[in-house]
């Protein structure tokens, strides 16, 4: 049987807390170790657009949640891990998308119909009051980041579900009006995760304010734990597990044997304060790993930045392609287009002309690689501008001296060289 295609999407509004990593971070990325699937996870930064019209908040969610999947383990040779926004055919699909998306489709969706409510009950007279066109074409870009990779599961909280089967819908909708190319996707929901409980015993959830950031600092865990929300029954006292938000933490984190001492512990009468203490302990040495390759991943966003740059060239790959099929079943046609046996022809002459720049960046590339030592002394020269200048000059000697075809080469460097020195020549 040939490999699910599994994807999901984390807006970039927020800073992971305790529940997004267990309900969502932690399946996925083991899903990502599965040799049954592909997969792709991304982060959503036009969902975030929608929903979030502050600039810094969105940039700062950014980085963390690339940095937080990066820290706790994702290896992103197995995982095709990218930014949404690097991958200008999810825009150009969503529009494909939305000229087959009934608007009777998009007013059933959740989001748009709290807010028409929301209008409703407040007494306005616009209904569609505070409701932009993002929010309410929301499920189609969804759509969009969805089907442009064929994704076969879609692991989500419950409050998505919806829009999965919009996807579906649209999808459908394109494969009978145009050519079968969408695969219809489904949904998973895993409900167990869905209860990991915050502060205060609700669901963990930025909308309560009852979160434990995943990445605080040992002794801000600590004061967060010891605010978790317990009953009055003192010391020695029996109490119920199940009934408590610090037992079913420490559940989510601890081993079946260790989660079952716990249970006893709270039956045998355990202090809050006890429980607490070695909840904290425990996620606490969980954590602090994570925590300090968080740390150092956030001071190195050039590498981050880098990850996720190689994480759009794999996905742009497959995403340039299957767009170029979906526009042809369009109608969006080169002019010459006539049957699919002159398309397969122009196609590859498309493709050879890509080919060709690939294969020019690629050269570039490896010289770059080889100059490197040579760009570094002058990065870390304390007079860049002699160095650089010194290390040119030395290069065009070298060129000067040279045969035709060894010159070649060299020019080449030289070139390069000056290209990448520019600013301090
Ligand atoms: N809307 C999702 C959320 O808020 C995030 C998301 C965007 C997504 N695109 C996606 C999830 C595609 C799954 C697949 O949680």
């Amino acid at each position: 049987m040939s490999k699910k295609t599994i994807l999901t999407g984390i807006t970039t509004t927020g800073i992971p807390h305790i529940g997004n990593y267990l309900g969502a971070i932690k399946p996925a990325i083991d899903a990502s170790e599965n040799p049954a699937y592909n997969s792709y996870f991304f982060l959503a930064d036009y969902h975030a657009l929608i929903k979030c019209h502050d600039p810094e908040r969105v940039a700062e969610s950014t980085r963390a949640i690339a940095a937080t999947w990066l820290a706790l383990g994702l290896d992103t040779d197995k995982a095709t891990f990218y930014r949404q926004t690097d991958i200008p055919e999810i825009p150009e699909l969503a529009w494909i998308l939305t000229c087959q998306t009934s608007k009777g489709l998009m007013n059933r969706a959740h989001a748009y119909k709290a807010a028409v409510d929301a209008n409703r009950e407040a007494g306005r007279e616009d209904l569609d009051d505070g409701v932009t066109m993002g929010l309410f074409s929301y499920p189609i870009l969804m759509a969009a980041d969805i089907l442009m990779f064929n994704a076969d599961i879609i692991p989500v909280g419950k409050d998505q579900v919806q829009h999965i089967e919009m996807a579906r819908d649209i999808a459908g909708r394109f494969n009978h009006q145009f050519e079968s190319l969408l695969t219809l996707p489904e949904a998973q929901v895993n409900e167990e995760t869905q209860l990991i409980p915050g502060l205060d015993g609700r669901k963990m959830s930025k909308s309560y304010d009852n979160t434990i950031p995943l990445f605080v600092e040992s002794d801000e865990l600590y004061r967060l734990i010891k605010l978790i929300k317990t009953d009055s029954r003192g010391p020695g006292e029996p109490k119920d597990p199940d009934d408590s938000t610090l037992f079913q933490l420490y559940r989510c984190f601890a081993s079946p044997t260790e989660t079952e001492q716990m249970r006893k512990a709270f039956l045998e009468g355990i202090s809050w304060g006890d429980a607490k203490k070695q909840l904290f302990e425990y996620l606490d040495a969980t954590l602090t790993g994570p925590r300090q390759q968080y740390k150092a991943l956030m001071n190195d966003l050039g590498y981050v930045e880098q990850i996720l740059h190689k994480g759009a060239e794999k996905a742009r790959t497959e995403a340039a392609r299957r767009l170029s099929a979906i526009r042809i079943a369009a109608g969006i046609r080169p002019l010459t287009y006539v049957a699919p046996r002159a398309q397969a022809e122009a196609e590859k002459k498309e493709k050879s002309a890509e080919e060709l720049e690939r294969i020019e960046a690629g050269r570039q590339r490896a010289i770059l690689l080889q100059l490197k030592p040579l760009l570094d002394q002058v990065a870390n020269a304390d007079d860049k501008p002699q160095a650089a200048k010194k290390l040119v000059a030395e290069k065009q000697a070298e060129v000067e001296q040279l045969k035709k075809k060894a010159r070649q080469k060299a020019q080449n460097e030289l070139d390069l060289l000056t290209q990448e020195l520019a600013e301090w020549l």
